[in-house]
């Protein structure tokens, strides 16, 4: 078996293994010490083996678990009702972060969410090499035949005041030769709805090509319409959130005029610099993230999406806002969010479920307000850092175990080493030299 890497490394048939012959193989071929990269593994599994089966069945050829640290952010206060939000994530400082930002807020007034829409976009792309406008009689002629076909996917969702909201023909033959578009809007109620929108595309797609085919007005090479593809967008900007925190400028601490000013200046910076809007937006998105991933939504497809909007003026910008109005300082930030409360991962992932009920069991609205909230507690905490004491300081602090942990540290030394670091500056040198110098009292 070692040798199978040297014949050529790959392997045929390997998702048709069973999980102890792919972790036999894997092992054998790619480690140096087959047992002990199997005893990795293994220290991963769950001991409830229908658990771990059910994980093992998320996924295609899976061979463990990959732990992630889960934690929860208390004193969250949105919208007036208190929260524990759950967060997973590897980055030392960002639930206490976030623990921080929502205690600061949750005395002067607490956070606010609103939601500014709910739709979600699915394209499908499609080649047409006759004239536009017979394309668009025929687009009106048959948009509700494409509406009718696909009401036995949408029913459910209709019962749930989902749907397909409309159908567009978009006419981008001027970006590429005889491209168009169905640009159709959903709503999707509690669900993300990736699933109902693909299916919904795809069956779109299939009833323009069927009704082309027979539409005799269109001369024969117009009968052919040819798709490309059915899909979501994961671009969302129908689909938006806001979240917002205010107090007056008293209220911010001795230094509140000046922490203010230095807020809306490094907002404004991130506005304008796209360096600095990025780490900004990082930022954000570790808030953001540690949510999306406990209550088992997208996290991919919600960057990409936030991502794109931060560019939406044609330059990559900062997401949040920060002004001073009355004496009194604002903090907002807006989003684009698709998120589900239904569907997916929410009712079989036992971690996810749990973390949905902490959240109260919210439905998507709230849960798109509490993960906008979370992106701007992080924001807010990163900043007040940043133009104040500078970020390392609290950084370092957290990461603190994490070095000690690596240098093999006893709870006892971490215990020394802790006290030690409350009034020395935090380096993975210094914490090296302090424990050696440690170690020998
Ligand atoms: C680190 O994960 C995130 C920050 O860099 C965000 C920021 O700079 O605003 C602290």
């Amino acid at each position: 078996m070692a040798n199978n890497r040297e014949q050529n490394g790959l392997v045929s048939g390997f998702s048709k293994k069973s999980k102890q012959e792919k972790i036999e193989w894997i092992s054998q071929t790619c480690f140096a010490n087959p047992q002990q990269a199997k005893s990795v593994l293994k220290t991963y599994w769950h001991t409830d083996e229908k658990l771990q089966q059910l994980h093992d069945e998320f996924i295609e050829n899976a061979v463990s678990n990959f732990y992630l640290p889960m934690a929860v952010a208390p004193n969250f206060v949105i919208n007036e009702i208190p929260y524990v939000l759950p967060m997973v994530t590897e980055e030392s400082s960002v639930v206490a972060a976030s623990a921080n930002a929502a205690k600061f807020w949750s005395t002067r007034g607490g956070f606010h969410a609103e939601i500014i829409g709910t739709e979600k976009t699915g394209q499908v792309h499609f080649l047409f090499s006759g004239h536009h406008q017979k394309l668009a009689k025929f687009f009106t002629a048959i948009k509700p035949k494409l509406l009718q076909e696909t009401e036995g996917i949408t029913k459910n969702m209709r019962k749930r005041r989902g749907g397909i909201v409309d159908i567009e023909l978009v006419d981008s033959t001027k970006n590429m030769a005889n491209y168009y578009q169905l640009h159709v809007r959903f709503e999707t109620a509690d669900a993300m709805g990736a699933n109902f929108i693909n299916s919904c595309l795809e069956q779109l797609a299939k009833t323009l090509q069927d009704q082309a085919a027979s539409y005799v007005p269109f001369l024969e090479h117009e009968n052919q319409i040819e798709v490309v593809m059915s899909i979501l967008s994961n671009y969302v900007p129908g689909s938006r959130v806001k979240a917002w925190v205010s107090c007056p400028i008293l209220d911010l601490g001795d230094d509140g005029h000046l922490l203010a000013q230095k807020f809306v200046q490094a907002v404004q910076i991130a506005h304008q610099n796209p360096y600095r809007a990025v780490t900004h937006n990082k930022g954000i998105m570790n808030g953001i993230d540690a949510l999306a991933i406990a209550t088992g939504n997208d996290f991919r497809a919600i960057e990409a999406g936030i991502h794109a909007y931060a560019a939406k003026d044609g330059q990559y910008r900062g997401l949040s806002k920060a002004w001073i109005k009355d004496e009194t300082f604002w903090f907002e930030l807006e989003v684009p969010l698709a998120v589900g409360t239904v569907g997916g991962l929410t009712k079989l992932h036992p971690m996810v479920k749990w973390s949905h009920e902490l959240l109260q069991s919210p439905n998507a609205e709230g849960l798109m307000q509490i993960i906008a909230v979370s992106g701007l507690a992080q924001n807010f905490a990163a900043l007040r850092s940043l133009v104040t004491t500078g970020i390392q300081k609290g950084h370092m602090k957290m990461h603190l175990l994490n070095i000690l942990n690596q240098m093999g540290a006893t709870e006892a030394e971490k215990q020394a080493m802790i006290e030690h670091f409350k009034t020395n500056v935090i380096s993975f040198n210094a914490v090296e030299q302090a424990l050696i110098a440690w170690r020998k009292i």
